[in-house]
């Protein structure tokens, strides 16, 4: 064994696997099982999975029904145990793991009833301890679980064993974590309707299974990863206690891998490629470490923090620091349309032509102006002609209340100024009317929902008129995906698609920003980036299209991660309460919103910590002070397309 791969070794305490993407992960996982089932169908003997639920193993299933469907496995002689329930639940609740069990991998089976085990969430207390103990005896009585499925939770939870959890754990009744509660809330509509207990199998029994699979895609888990891969053995993190098992492995997609030593800092673990960005990365990285900027590193920073292979690389510290301080510097630009007349060799965009048309593309109608509002307004100010295109009506994120307030306004319009009084007295006391009987299900009537839609569509004008966005260039596009009326979403389709391309063929734009949201796997954020990246490869042909960039900002709060800002856009004092004001044009989402997500910052004060704190990031490296920045990412598409 090379001594980088004892390294590599030593750092991860459990086998990883990473895949390019989560649908290639999760077939690699389904190949797996599928095999093993071929093999034990032909001895007659019955294989026996431990499934989980969430979003995990969703891919998976999916390929597994492709499998049943298209390649004729049966599975017949397969027995399953559920790893949790909620408690207390009904099996026909819309939120159960039976039903989503159900709807997502059983009824697309031939797999016999009779062999299917989930926690029964209807058990009374009294009947818990009895219940659970005979789940374990059933497990074994099949001879033990031969492949288990997991996902893992941000509290590291596997199953329900939440921090706190013992390697002795059974079966049993458990409370959940507050961070699980609020990471389940979107589904129930609210973390108060959300259970506080479930029932789960613990992680002994979880460890008796002969082989594991733990599925882990996105960002979101790539801390918790790191920590049970590489991190100590310990009941924080219960995942972290698979490390004592002798057949597990970890499938993960990049970004959920993205913390592990070996992806973030290379250079600890062994051999590196010391391309461009890696550079920057471990300059960056021995910065921080080090506290100093990056043109205060001597050689002796480089060799005590195990960079000694870059130094060879570049001869001197001196050269590398001045090389990446100055790559760095290139990537700040106050002309984020680029400068007219200006030398733009070094510039993050092309000076030529000017002005430019550009679109911003809003997954949601606030998007814009709090993850790029300094932006927009500089775009505006430097006469380019911006339009902006907003993806989804965001309809379901308005108060039912809110609705009412603006009907009153309209009845009131209409007979202050005496037009069309009969029309919209009907409208109104039908739409009150159902307000009324539904006191919690406003959203369940597409009237109200359009009069939502129209409150966001007037905040997003509004905004633009402050930002001196033309009337003219405001898009809303309505994308029918998002039409549901609730948090679950239509799949995307051509309809969804199709009105990007005659947006694009209409403006052809020099520059795209587009929200890169790379964060949530199943948020309205990524559908959206996936219809814009459908669009551009259809037009990608186009003549126009050669001359387009694509910027990517980051949709969330959080930014992208310094090595990997290509344009960074700085923002004034002044243009930052400038940019304030524009989010505060968004009423409905102020003070406490319908999804105020994890945390409890209004929209406006978590894009000014984030601005602020990139911006003080590039001041540590020793990079030019500004208020705040706002960070962009340039996507290829005519290479990735
Ligand atoms: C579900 C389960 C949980 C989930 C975990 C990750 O049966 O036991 O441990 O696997 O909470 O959830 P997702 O996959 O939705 O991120």
């Amino acid at each position: 064994m090379s001594s980088s791969a004892s390294i590599q070794r030593h750092l991860e305490k459990i086998a990883t696997r990473v895949f390019d993407s989560r649908d290639e992960g999760s077939k690699y996982v389904a190949r797996e099982i599928a095999s093993l089932i071929r093999e034990k169908n032909k001895l007659g003997k019955p294989t026996v999975l431990g499934l989980a639920t969430g979003s995990s193993p969703l891919l998976l299933y999916k390929e597994l029904i492709r499998i049943h469907e298209e390649e004729g496995l049966s599975f017949k002689n397969v027995i399953t145990f559920n790893l949790d329930e909620y408690y207390p639940m009904s099996p026909d609740s819309e939120n159960s793991y039976h039903k989503f069990m159900h709807d997502n991998l059983f009824s697309h089976l031939d797999i016999d009833p009779d062999n299917i085990f989930i926690p029964d969430g209807t058990v009374t207390l009294e009947e818990m301890e009895e219940f659970c103990s005979a789940y374990e005896n059933k497990i074994r009585s099949f001879g033990g679980i031969d492949i288990q499925v997991l996902g893992i939770g941000r509290t590291g939870h596997i199953g329900f064993n939440e921090p706190g959890s013992m390697l002795s754990d059974e079966t049993r009744m458990v409370h959940l974590n507050e961070i699980t509660i609020e990471d389940a809330a979107k589904n129930f509509g609210g973390e108060e309707n959300v259970p506080r207990t479930a029932i789960t199998m613990g992680i002994k029994s979880i460890f008796q299974a002969r082989k594991i699979f733990l599925l882990g895609w996105g960002e979101g888990k790539a801390d918790v990863i790191k920590q049970a891969v590489e991190g100590p053995e310990t009941s924080d993190v219960p995942a972290s206690f698979l490390q004592k098992h002798s057949d597990v492995l970890f499938v993960l997609d990049r970004p959920a891998a993205s913390r592990l030593s070996r992806i973030e800092s290379p250079w600890l673990t062994g051999e590196c490629e010391w391309n461009e960005r890696m550079k920057k990365k471990a300059l960056i990285w021995l910065s921080h470490q080090t506290g100093k900027p990056i043109l205060k590193l001597t050689e002796k920073d480089y060799k005590n923090r195990g960079l000694s292979s870059l130094l060879k690389t570049a001869g001197s510290a001196y050269d590398l620091n001045i090389e990446i301080h100055n790559s760095l510097q290139r990537t700040i630009t106050g002309w984020p349309g680029g400068k007219p007349g200006a030398d733009d060799k070094t510039r993050p965009e092309r000076s030529e032509p000017f002005p430019k048309r550009v679109i911003v593309f809003s997954p949601h109608p606030d998007d814009d102006v709090i993850s790029m509002g300094g932006t927009l307004l500089r775009l505006v100010d430097q006469g380019h002609d911006v339009h902006v295109a907003y993806q989804t009506s965001g309809n379901i994120a308005v108060f039912d209340d809110d609705a009412r307030r603006f009907l009153d306004f309209v009845l009131g319009f209409s007979k202050k100024f005496e037009v069309a009084q009969d029309e919209v007295e009907k409208v109104y006391k039908e739409v009150t009317d159902y307000l009324r009987t539904h006191p919690d299900d406003g959203n369940g009537s597409s009237d109200v929902l359009s009069i939502k839609g129209l409150i966001r569509q007037g905040e997003a004008a509004a905004a633009c008129r402050f930002c001196g966005v033309k009337e003219k260039n405001i898009h809303f596009l309505d994308l029918p995906f998002y039409e549901t009326g609730t948090v679950e979403k239509k799949p995307l389709s051509s309809e969804d698609t199709d009105i990007i391309v005659n947006l694009l063929r209409e403006v052809r734009p020099h520059q795209i920003y587009a929200a890169g949201d790379l964060q949530d796997p199943h948020g309205t954020h990524a559908v959206c980036l996936k219809a814009i990246f459908q669009a551009l490869y259809q037009i990608k042909e186009e003549e126009w299209a050669k001359d387009c960039y694509v910027w990517l900002y980051r949709g969330a709060w959080q930014e992208w991660d310094i090595e990997d800002i290509e344009m960074a856009v700085p923002i004034s004092p002044d243009e930052l309460m400038k940019k304030r004001k524009a989010i505060f044009k968004h009423q409905s989402q102020k003070d406490v919103p319908v999804f105020p997500g994890k945390d409890s910052r209004e929209f406006w004060e978590r894009a000014e910590d984030r601005n602020r704190a990139t911006a003080k990031l590039y001041d540590q490296l020793g990079l030019t002070e500004y208020e705040a920045i706002e960070g962009f990412r340039r996507h290829h598409f005519l290479d990735n397309a």
